[in-house]
C-alpha cells in the first residue's frame, strides 16, 4: 500500500470544489478511503498562511514572499496530511497543490520556472501527484461564477491577462505531463462536467488506484 495522491486544479471558479465534492461521493460508494486537503491551507498554520496570502494588507506581498508563503503552508500540509495519508494508504485528494505555483507564481508573476522547481525538490522530495486533474475553462466564465459567491479576495482580484496566463501554463504543464494530467472542459453545464468527471474516475482512476491503496 502506498496511496494515491490526487491533486485538482484550474483557475477560479472552474469548479474545482464541485469536483472534490464529487469524486468524494464517487469514493464513498466505492468504499475507498481517501483524505481532503486544500491548499494553501488543510492544517491550522497553513490556514493562517492562506489568509496572509489572500487578505488585502496595508503593503504589497512580493512575488518572492507569495511563492515562500506558498511553499511554507504546502510544506506544513505535506507533515501533517499527505504524507501521512499516503503512508495510510489512502487517497489523498488535495484542492490544488504545486502545479497550481508553476501556473500562478510561474505563468500568472512570472517567476522563474527554475527555481520554483528548487523550492518543489526542497519541499516535496520525490512527492509529485499520481494524477491531476485539470478543470480548464475560460476565466472570464470561471470568474464570473467567482464573483456569484461575494467578494474576490486578493489574488482574484487580478486582471484577465494574469489569469490568462495561469491557464495557459496550466494547459502547457497538462501536455509536457500528460501522463499525470486529465483535462476536464470547465465550461459546460454542471451535468457535461459531471459526466465528464465520472468517466475519468471510472475510466483511469479506477485501474489506476488498484493495488495502491
Ligand atoms: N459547470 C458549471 N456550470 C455552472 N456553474 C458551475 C459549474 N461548475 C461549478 N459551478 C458553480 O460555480 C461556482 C464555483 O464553483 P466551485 O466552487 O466548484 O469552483 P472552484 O474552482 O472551487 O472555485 P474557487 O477557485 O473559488 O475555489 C459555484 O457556485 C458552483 O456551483
Ligand atoms: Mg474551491
Amino acid at each position: 500500500m502506498s496511496g494515491f495522491f490526487l491533486t485538482i486544479e484550474g483557475c477560479e471558479g472552474a469548479g474545482k470544489s464541485t469536483a472534490v465534492n464529487l469524486i468524494k461521493e464517487w469514493m464513498s460508494e466505492k468504499g475507498i478511503e481517501f483524505t481532503e486537503t486544500r491548499e494553501p491551507g488543510g492544517t491550522r498554520v497553513a490556514e493562517d498562511i492562506r489568509s496572509l496570502l489572500l487578505s488585502h494588507h496595508g503593503e504589497a506581498l512580493s512575488d518572492t514572499t507569495e511563492l515562500l508563503l506558498m511553499f511554507a503552508a504546502r510544506s506544513q500540509n505535506l507533515f501533517h496530511n499527505i504524507e501521512p495519508g499516503m503512508t495510510a494508504g489512502k487517497v489523498v485528494i488535495c484542492d490544488r497543490f504545486t502545479d497550481a505555483t508553476y501556473a500562478y507564481q510561474g505563468g500568472g508573476r512570472g517567476l522563474d520556472q527554475q527555481q520554483i522547481s528548487t523550492l518543489e525538490n526542497l519541499v516535496q522530495g520525490s512527492r509529485r501527484p499520481d494524477m491531476t486533474i485539470l478543470m480548464d475553462v475560460d476565466p472570464e466564465v470561471g470568474m464570473a461564477r467567482a464573483r456569484g459567491r461575494g467578494e474576490l479576495d486578493r489574488i482574484e482580484q487580478e486582471k484577465m491577462d494574469f489569469f490568462e496566463r495561469v491557464r495557459e501554463e496550466y494547459l502547457n504543464r497538462s501536455k509536457v505531463f500528460s501522463e499525470q494530467y486529465e483535462v476536464i472542459h470547465a465550461g459546460g453545464s454542471l451535468d457535461n462536467v459531471k459526466q465528464q468527471i465520472l468517466s475519468v474516475l471510472d475510466r483511469r482512476l479506477a485501474s489506476r488506484i488498484k493495488g495502491r491503496i
